[in-house]
């Protein structure tokens, strides 16, 4: 029996293996990087569903020192990154008490989600939960963004997508849909980047 591409170690995998990364999921944030250019001088970080933390890490040896990074997990990281800048809390991104120690460690530049839920293998049940993540780390962002601030976040593809990213343009100067090379193939995540946080006051 042929082994599908979930099981297959692919080139992305076997990267990150050899950079030290604990997944390949790195290579995506890298390219959405590259194309939107959120990274820019001193950064305030905000990395929602970190583990294993690849993102974490790449953000941190990114900001070399400067700047910091807050993350959330309800699992462990894989890893002990080496850097003073940096916060884990583990736990529920929707519990009040994580949120209040997320947002209390803000404002930020950039805030980062590659949360997905448990999948059922029902694409409806499914869907339904990673937008619950999405409205959630909107929220998170419309709260804790600095002004000018960019919002990554994974969403399952479809439902309502289009529907986000509208909201979204209300309060960002751009918003849009991107799925890296680095996504499997067969894979239904994509990414929502909106970038120029308008401010709270949209002033
Ligand atoms: C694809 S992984 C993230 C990979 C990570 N970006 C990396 O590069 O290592 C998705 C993560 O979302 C987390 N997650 C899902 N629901 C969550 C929730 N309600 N609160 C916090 N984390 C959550 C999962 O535990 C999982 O570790």
């Amino acid at each position: 029996m042929s082994m599908s591409s979930y099981e297959k170690p692919d080139f992305w995998a076997q990267k990150a293996k050899k950079e030290g990364y604990p997944a390949r999921s790195v290579y995506k944030l890298q390219e959405i990087d590259e194309k939107f250019h959120l990274f820019k001088g001193e950064c305030r970080v905000l990395d929602i569903g970190a583990a294993p933390g690849s993102w974490s890490l790449w953000v941190l040896k990114r900001l070399a020192g400067k700047g910091f990074l807050s993350a959330v997990d309800l699992q462990p990281l894989g890893m002990k990154p080496p850097y003073e800048n940096f916060f884990f809390v583990q736990g529920d991104l929707y519990a009040p008490e994580v949120r209040q120690a997320l947002l209390e460690r803000g404002p930020y530049t950039i805030v980062l989600s590659d949360a997905a839920p448990a999948t059922t293998g029902n694409r409806i049940v499914d869907q339904g939960a990673s937008e619950s993540i999405v409205e959630a780390v909107i929220a998170y962002g419309l709260e804790s963004l600095a002004k000018g601030g960019s919002l990554v976040i994974k969403i399952f593809q479809g439902g309502a997508q289009g529907e986000l990213l509208k909201t979204l343009r209300q309060d960002f100067d751009q918003a849009r849909a991107f799925k890296p090379q680095a996504c499997r193939a067969e894979s239904f995540e994509t990414y929502l980047i909106a970038t120029g946080f308008k401010g709270k006051t949209k002033e």
